[in-house]
């Protein structure tokens, strides 16, 4: 294949990692004999800072003309600490989610067999779990009609059915192709929007007879995901539901810093690490690249390129397996590895394979 991919390094930790997914990539693309070039763009407070804007529009052009988009992470404190700022990082991610249509938001929550003592939870509840979380992107109160005065603030969480179709068509694909359970997470006994998903996922689960569909409340989903996470699949749920879920999802597995994402829909897809810039972190070559290079084997998987995706993950395995890890993962008696030299340990795994 020949990869045209848009890497938009962001900002805090992002840069740093950013350099180590483009050189799994380029690793790759060498070993299966793709072809791969890059296109840079700014997004998040590096583009506020330099043009004015989070999400420019050359920056949306270079991803609507690319076949992939590698994100890193947007945020800077500067922003968080000011709340009468006009433009915020965070706006860039949220127009380039509307913009380019990505409205399925994949992010999977799996274990890894080393670090199962580094979950807050008990290692014989997490060992072996792996669901994925299917979180609509595009729509609900995040992007629903809001207003604000000194005495009075809505959000709207507005879904139509052509929204709530789409999103949940992925939710039973994804089931059909792992163990064909899907669960729906709604707050059905409260919102109408939630009655609406759940209507509709009734309506579709006959089209999908092999897969066993359930429906539970996102609070008691919150509360099933810590006490029994082996019993989740594929989950499939609103904007802000998946917000919050994910989060909590993430932590099942020890560390942030491990765990991929991909957003996909009606244009380029973007592939990303789940966690945030970390700014204290910024330019100290201690944060994890595993997420920014796990999402690279995402990528190359959405491309159908198995064999590629499925290296990059065994070269994650082994340097996990001996020990090369950032600090916040490592062993008590461990050597010191940096952002860069895991990630040119992983690239020199996928050379020698
Ligand atoms: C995420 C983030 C974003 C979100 C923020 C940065 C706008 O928390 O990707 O989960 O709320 O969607
Ligand atoms: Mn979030």
């Amino acid at each position: 294949m020949n990869f045209k991919v848009a890497v938009l390094p962001g900002d805090g930790i992002g840069p740093e990692i950013s350099v180590q997914g483009v050189d799994v990539m380029t690793a790759v693309c060498e070993k299966f004999g793709h072809t791969v070039s890059y296109e840079y763009a700014l997004c998040g407070a590096d583009a506020i800072d330099k043009v004015g804007d989070p999400f420019p529009e050359e920056t949306f052009q270079i991803c609507k003309n690319a076949d992939a988009v590698l994100f890193s992470a947007v945020g800077d404190p500067k922003f968080d600490n000011n709340p009468t700022a006009k433009v915020r990082p965070e706006q860039g991610l949220l127009a380039m989610r509307k913009k380019l249509g990505l409205f399925a938001n994949i992010r999977p929550v799996q274990t890894f067999k080393c670090l199962l003592h580094k979950s807050p939870l008990r290692a014989d509840l997490v060992d072996g779990a792996d669901f994925l979380c299917i979180r609509e992107l595009t729509g609900g109160m995040y992007f629903g009609e809001k207003y604000q005065d000194n005495d009075k603030a809505y959000d709207t969480n507005m879904y139509t059915r052509p929204e709530i179709e789409r999103i949940l068509k992925v939710g039973f694909e994804y089931a059909m192709k792992r163990n064909k359970h899907l669960t729906v997470v709604d707050k059905a006994n409260v919102l109408a929007s939630s009655r609406l998903w759940r209507q509709i996922a009734q309506e579709m689960a006959p089209a999908y007879p092999e897969v066993t569909t359930d429906y539970m409340y996102v609070d008691n989903a919150a509360m099933r995901m810590i006490q029994e996470p082996k019993f989740f699949d594929v989950m499939v749920t609103e904007n802000t539901f998946g917000d919050i879920l994910t989060d909590e999802g993430s932590c099942i597995s020890g560390s942030m810093g491990l765990l991929p994402s991909a957003s996909t829909g009606e244009s380029t897809p973007v592939f990303e690490p789940i966690h945030g810039s970390w700014p204290q972190a910024k330019g100290l070559n201690i944060a994890n690249p595993l997420a920014q290079i796990l999402s690279v084997a995402m990528l190359f998987e959405y491309f159908d390129c198995k064999e590629e995706g499925a290296l990059i993950r065994k070269a994650v395995d082994a340097s996990l397996d001996a020990c090369v890890r950032t600090p916040e993962i490592q062993v008590a008696d461990g050597a010191k590895y940096g952002t860069k030299e895991v990630g040119a340990w992983v690239v020199d795994y996928i050379k020698r394979a």
